[in-house]
């Protein structure tokens, strides 16, 4: 995209990013302290870190100043994003956004109960389909800020549901997510998160 169309979408609203468009160039050179845990091209290799290529720019900024203002605890990236500003936050999350994500795979014996659970969420207890907001791909809505799920580590989406759940994490907007967290077994959770490893 050009910069003419960016500040066009920027002032239109369809991106809703109130900051210059980030600079995916500009970004690269102030990821080197990310590489360690999220790996140099946001493919990180860790189940706990997780992975931010291809993610989309508005969510990538959100998390980051939630992150930074404490609105999201990452412990592990505790004053990592203080001296950081929101052109620089803006830039490494084009950057990130302009890598492709790497897809892992589901365990064989989850994906049938997976599966079920992302086309079609679970009637009985209220719980909706995951396609319906991240896409029958996992490629999530960028224009809205919804992430992509495609390819992520089994072991951070276990852990983000589980902490929505919770609510020990709380930066999803209307509760989207905590509502629907609030309604999974541990078993669900399980078998919904290891499909999305694999999902494509
Ligand atoms: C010491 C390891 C570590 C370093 C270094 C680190 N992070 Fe993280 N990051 C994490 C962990 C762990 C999480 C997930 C925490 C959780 O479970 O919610 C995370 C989460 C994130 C998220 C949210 C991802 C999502 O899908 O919601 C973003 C964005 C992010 N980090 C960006 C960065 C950037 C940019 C840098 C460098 C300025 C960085 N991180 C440095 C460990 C690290
Ligand atoms: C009504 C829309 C909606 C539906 C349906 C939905 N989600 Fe989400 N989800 C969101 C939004 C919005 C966010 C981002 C919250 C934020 O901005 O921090 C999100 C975030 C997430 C995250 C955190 C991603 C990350 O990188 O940290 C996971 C994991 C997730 N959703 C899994 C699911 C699963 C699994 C389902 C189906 C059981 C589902 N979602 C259904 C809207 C939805």
């Amino acid at each position: 995209m050009n910069k003419l169309l960016i500040a066009l979408l920027v002032s239109v609203g369809i991106t809703g990013v109130a900051h210059a468009a980030g600079d995916a160039a500009a970004g690269q050179t102030k990821t080197a302290i990310c590489a360690a845990c999220h790996g140099s091209d946001g493919n990180s290799a860790v189940g706990n870190f997780p992975k931010l290529a291809g993610q989309n720019e508005r969510y990538l900024l959100k998390q980051l100043q939630e992150i930074k203002a404490g609105d999201r605890q990452v412990v592990e990236m505790t004053g990592m994003l203080t001296s950081l500003s929101d052109q620089d936050l803006a830039d490494i999350s084009a950057y990130f956004a302009s890598q492709n994500a790497q897809i892992g795979a589901a365990k064989a014996d989850l994906v049938a109960a997976g599966e079920k659970i992302y086309r079609g969420g679970v009637e009985s207890k209220g719980i909706s389909a995951c396609t319906a907001c991240h896409g029958p791909n996992g490629a999530g809505l960028a224009s809205a800020g919804f992430p992509q799920l495609s390819g992520q580590h089994a072991q951070y989406t276990e852990k983000q549901l589980k902490d929505f759940r919770v609510e020990a994490r709380t930066n999803d907007p209307g509760k989207m997510m905590r509502d629907i967290a609030a309604k999974m077994s541990d078993k669900e959770i399980q078998a919904v998160s290891s499909y999305i490893q694999g999902l494509n």
